[in-house]
């Protein structure tokens, strides 16, 4: 066999440098070894480099004439390039102009879609529908990959606590063990069954580790943790994603307990090599090496070396590895062989999606990634519809009635761009705002009436950094003038709808926010419709987890909508008409206010606990003065147009064995007038153990659909390995005792039982 590949390659090099398309695809290791004994350092190196192209720019990045390097074998892959032609002209340059021949990988940020935009991840989320999202992240990559894309810098499963840090938006949320299901099914979702089909492209998990943790909610700020909670709360979901075979991970770039997450060996090698067994390859975030210098860890040289020594296979646009390792190798700091493990992986990677045996499979373009398909766009509604979340319902003045005057108002209501939310970078922009929607779903049977009423901010500096480029939607009126108009227009209609919140840039990579109230210029506004008398209904975009708190007190509905993507304006008018119940679950929680942060629901117990937790102040209770402890609204919570009520919670054993199972089943009943869904949720509590248990724990849920008057016994299996923790000393153990369960619709809306675990 070796010889046989050996006469292929040479033969192949005779007539092109392009022996790639002449390889034998039966023997992975043999082909690579063959190919690494081929390259010469340079190349190798090449293979580890990765500059962004110019199309689109996220930070400083320090990139020499692409072609070039793709000419001269020195390019492991390209991000950033949104044409399929200019994919395939560089493609066809590294493929059949450079000496080795070795294809591209081709990386782009494919968040949550690519022609089909999704709603942002942090929605999602709020469906916990897991087969749908994975069917998201299948047609992502069925259109990236049409597109030329073979890699997509997806899923990001940073846990997070903290609604400051804008980039809450990317998650999942809060919660482990919602984030590690969600981590798994879009592993799954991108790379299929099997990496070389056409339509499937590598995942990049990102951003490890711990990157939610930062300080003070701001962006890029350090983290400082105990192993104990890496372990039992941050880890799980890039565990799960490893665990379903994703191809590659991107490190952080954030401190993690004062080292650096690009160059911690600790992190990207014992953790994730030795322990998790990961097999892929790992990249830096963006210009990260470079950025190790700002943090005061020296040199570019120093970092290189540091970062490779730690498990970096391939550094982002830094220009770290292409300028320092050979030097490195020369002065005996780095060895070949290290230098061939991360080639070698960066190889496979390639080798696994079939660019060996076809490096133009993703750029041929023979398939439209940019063609309309109505299923596709279905599915995306239906799903977006999904993920609202119903936070109050007075008198259920939701649904309205597609009749009388609707005045429509705010400065989300008529802005089509701004739907898709943040890392929507192949959005064209163009998409159906709120107020078209409306009218379409009114027809003829009534109207919708509308104004603007105001800017996003009073600051148009701030509001240009919350909408930048192609979401721009500044009004240059005065904001007293905008005021008086939407007043004039609200007092003619039977019912207002407010839609307001943040931009789509609002939240998302560097929009760190330390107020998390509307803006004052919004807020005016809200005021102001409330004080017509009218009923006011409002719909909140964000990104992440706001404080609501005065209008809950005052708006007689709200319902958040996070940013729904391509079919968002459909999708809300689906689910403010009644077409669609909403079913969506907070996997944030909303604090009462800022001072509040970071509020989760999985939180441990102080020896002075406050009982209840009804926002009186107790003295030497652990409280505060103003608020209570618990949030405005807790993980889980999510209103519906039905009502369901839960009883019958029953446990087949009160006891389970190390070796046994034993079921917890509840009894699920729709008490109103309409079929909806609902997420039924399981949580357990640990009542003693050695290591403090949290509260309550997510370990179960399932998305059920039920008739009005309907009734379902749903039923969770309950095993040993759902008990286990982390120890103090890292043991992940189940420890005997007394276990609660808890089911409901919302994690503090449970009926309780208990068993005992005998090891
Ligand atoms: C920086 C971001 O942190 C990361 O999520 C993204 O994938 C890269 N830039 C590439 O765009």
């Amino acid at each position: 066999m070796r010889r046989l590949i050996s006469a292929l390659v040479a033969a192949a090099m005779l007539v092109a440098p392009a022996f790639v398309s002449a390889v034998p695809v039966d023997d992975r290791d043999a082909f690579i070894t063959e190919l690494l004994s081929k390259m010469t350092i340079e190349e190798k190196i090449g293979q580890m480099h990765l500059p962004a192209y110019p199309q689109l720019v996220t930070g400083g990045a320090y990139n020499a004439n692409i072609d070039s390097l793709a000419e001269h074998g020195l390019l492991g892959g390209i991000f950033n390039i949104l044409d399929v032609e200019g994919i395939r002209h560089l493609q066809e340059l590294a493929v059949e102009k450079s000496r080795m021949g070795i294809p591209l990988l081709v990386g782009l940020d494919v968040v949550h879609g690519y022609n089909t935009i999704f709603p942002i991840p942090l929605a999602l989320a709020s469906s916990w529908d897991i087969p749908a999202i994975e069917r998201t992240a299948r047609i992502a990559a069925k259109e990236a990959s049409a597109g030329g894309i073979n890699w997509t810098f997806s899923p990001m499963v940073d846990i997070s606590r903290d609604p400051r840090w804008g980039r809450q938006a990317e998650g999942a949320g809060e919660d482990p063990f919602l984030g590690a299901a969600i981590a798994r099914a879009m592993v799954r979702g991108y790379q299929g069954d099997n990496l070389s089909a056409k339509d499937n492209i590598l995942a990049c998990v990102k951003h490890f580790a711990l990157y939610g943790a930062a300080e003070g909610g701001r962006d890029y700020n350090t983290v400082d943790m105990s192993r104990q909670q890496m372990f039992n709360v941050y880890f799980p979901p890039y565990k799960a994603a490893v665990e379903a075979g994703a191809g590659s991970v991107m490190s952080s770039f954030n401190l993690v307990d004062g080292l650096h997450a690009t160059a911690n060996k600790w992190l990207l090698t014992d953790v994730l090599r030795r322990m998790w067994g990961f097999k892929g390859f790992v990249v830096t975030d963006y210009a990260s090496i470079a950025e190790m210098g700002v943090h005061g860890f020296g040199s570019l040289e120093r970092n290189s070396v540091a970062a490779l020594e730690a498990g970096t296979d391939m550094d982002m646009t830094s220009d770290a590895f292409i300028r320092c390792l050979k030097n490195a190798v020369d002065r005996g700091e780095v060895t070949m062989e290290r230098i061939n493990t991360s080639v070698r992986r960066i190889l496979e990677a390639k080798y696994d999606l079939g660019l060996f045996r076809d490096p133009y499979k993703y750029s041929s373009g023979d398939r439209d990634a940019r063609k309309a398909n109505a299923a596709d766009a279905a599915f995306a509604r239906r799903m977006a519809a999904e993920t609202f979340v119903l936070l109050k319902n007075q008198n259920s003045l939701l649904p309205l009635k597609p009749t009388g005057k609707i005045a429509l108002i705010g400065p989300l209501a008529d802005t089509g761009a701004n739907m898709v939310g943040t890392w929507s970078v192949t959005a064209h922009g163009n998409y159906p705002s709120l107020l078209d929607a409306m009218r379409e779903a009114v027809g003829n049977r009534g109207e919708v009436i509308y104004a603007k009423g105001a800017n996003l901010y009073s600051d148009a500096h701030i509001e240009a950094g919350a909408t930048p480029g192609k979401f721009a939607m500044r009004d240059s009126r005065s904001e007293e003038a905008m005021l008086a108009e939407a007043v004039a227009v609200a007092k003619q209609a039977d019912v207002i709808v407010a839609a307001l919140g943040e931009g789509a840039e609002g939240s998302g990579e560097g929009s760190s926010r330390a107020r998390l109230t509307l803006p004052d210029t919004q807020h005016r506004l809200l005021e102001a419709l409330l004080a017509t008398g009218k009923p006011v209904v409002m719909l909140n975009f964000s990104g992440r987890a706001t404080v609501l708190t005065w209008e809950s007190e005052h708006v007689p509905a709200i319902m958040n909508v996070w940013f729904g993507g391509s079919e968002a304006a459909g999708a809300i008018a689906d689910v403010v008409f009644g077409k669609v119940s909403p079913s969506g679950k907070l996997t944030v929680s909303m604090p009462y206010c800022e001072g509040q942060i970071p509020v989760y629901y999985n939180h441990l117990v102080t020896g002075r606990p406050k009982r209840p937790d009804d926002g009186r102040y107790a003295a030497y209770t652990s409280n505060y003065f103003e608020i209570p402890n618990h949030p405005l609204y807790p993980f889980g919570y999510g209103l519906s147009y039905t009502t369901f009520e839960y009883s019958d919670l029953r446990l087949s054993s009160d006891r389970m064995d190390a070796d046994g199972s034993i079921t917890a089943s509840v009894k699920v009943t729709n008490t109103g007038n309409r079929r909806a869904d609902e997420v039924v949720q399981l949580y357990l509590h640990d009542v003693e153990r050695s290591l403090a248990p949290p509260v309550q724990e997510l370990k179960g849920f399932e998305r059920i659909s039920l008739d009005a008057g309907e009734s379902r016994t749903v039923t969770f299996t309950i095993d040993p390995s759902m008990l286990k923790f982390y120890n103090y000393n890292l043991d992940y153990v189940a420890e005997p005792g007394e276990f609660e369960v808890m089911t409901g619709g919302c994690s503090d809306r449970c009926l309780k039982a208990s068993f005992n675990y005998m090891e």
